[in-house]
């Protein structure tokens, strides 16, 4: 396997206090960088001082969009540090380089590589409640040409983020607001990768939603806007009448681990959990008759979220009393357990790297 390369900071940055500070707005004190070129394949991982890169005004990310990103989060309590899921997020990056036509990361090192810049991060891991430190990796086609093609250079880095808990005001739903107008992504286009075109095409219904005093936008699928898809950076699962239900992977929404340990845990805890295909019309309905128990929202950043209201065409749906689910509520606690190792990990989630 690749030797990976170490070069300390010589100065190390004052750690900021976490509970003041936005979401990435604050990086450690090290990153990691690997290069990728035709005819070489990748080469050189190295964990390196952070510092600002240079492209150029050519490059063709910056004109095309060629890249991919993911985003996990490591935790620690004393010398207990773990990394959440880090094998499937390592396997998801090689999915979405998939998509785009990105060359495949190797899998051992990019574990290794985040396993040791974990390590020599560590005590940027904020240990307060809910408090992780973000980790985003990502990879960018670094030619610097102006033609329609894809790259034979490439970049992948992980720079990594001290977070706050994501309800540092106590875990509160949120109102959503289902878009029957612009669409993410459609089957057969890139709604699969963790890609930046699908975070730009989300970026002006967010504004419009927000704008009305809703906090993210439910996406319905781009042929017939009648399916139920995703949030803008979370899946959604509704509980109807004792069971889980979330929409199918169609490859038009993200794979969320999250999602996948949501349906781990429900499963392990004998609720039902299925995935299928799920219309806007059967959520208002259930609603209607009293069958629709909860809704919520899954991923890295919130890990749960609890939805207390929907609008869909100018009405609103409050959804249980617009209070917190108590399927949502176990979830939530049960999961951030498992985070910090409180709980046995029984499904071999943590990564634990010392
Ligand atoms: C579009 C989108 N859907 C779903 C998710 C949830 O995925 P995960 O649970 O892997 O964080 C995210 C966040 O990563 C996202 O950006």
């Amino acid at each position: 396997m690749m030797e990976i390369r170490i070069e300390k900071a010589t100065t190390l940055k004052a750690k900021p206090d976490v509970s003041k500070i936005g979401f990435g707005t604050h990086f450690t004190d090290h990153m990691f960088l690997m290069d990728y070129e035709e005819g070489r394949g990748w080469h050189d991982p190295r964990i390196v001082p952070f510092h600002d890169i240079t492209v150029s005004p050519a490059n063709t990310t910056l004109h095309y969009g060629q890249a991919i990103f993911d985003g996990l989060k490591a935790y620690r309590r004393g010398d207990w540090v773990s990394i959440f899921r880090a094998r499937d997020h390592v396997r998801r990056i090689n999915v979405s380089a998939k998509i785009l036509d990105i060359p495949e990361v190797p899998f051992d090192v990019v574990l290794d590589g985040l396993k040791q810049l974990i390590k020599l991060e560590r005590d940027w891991i904020p240990q307060g409640e809910g408090q992780s430190l973000y980790i985003r990796p990502f990879i960018f086609a670094d030619d610097p040409y102006l033609g329609v093609r894809v790259s034979k250079t490439y970049k992948f880095m992980i720079i990594l983020s001290p977070v706050a808990a994501y309800y540092a005001h106590g875990f509160a739903p949120v109102k959503i607001m289902v878009e029957d107008k612009y669409v993410r992504a459609v089957r057969g286009g890139l709604g699969a990768a963790k890609t930046p075109a699908n975070y730009a095409a989300s970026l002006h219904a967010g504004l419009i939603a927000h704008d009305k005093g809703y906090d993210q936008v439910l996406w319905l699928d781009g042929v017939e806007r009648k399916y139920i898809e995703e949030v803008g950076s979370m899946n959604i699962l509704f509980k109807i009448n004792g069971e889980i239900v979330t929409p199918e992977l169609d490859g038009s929404i993200l794979d969320g681990i999250t999602r996948r340990t949501v349906l781990a845990v429900a499963k392990d805890w004998g609720v039902p959990a299925v995935e299928r295909k799920i219309s806007i019309d059967e959520v208002i309905t259930a609603h209607e008759n009293g069958t629709l128990e909860e809704v919520f929202g899954s991923g890295t950043a919130a890990v749960i979220s609890p939805v207390g209201a929907l609008e869909y065409k100018g009405r609103e749906y409050v959804i249980n009393g617009g209070g917190i689910g108590e399927f949502a509520q176990r979830m939530f606690d049960y999961i951030d357990k498992l985070h910090i190792g409180a709980v046995e990990d029984k499904f071999g989630f943590n990564e634990i790297v010392e």
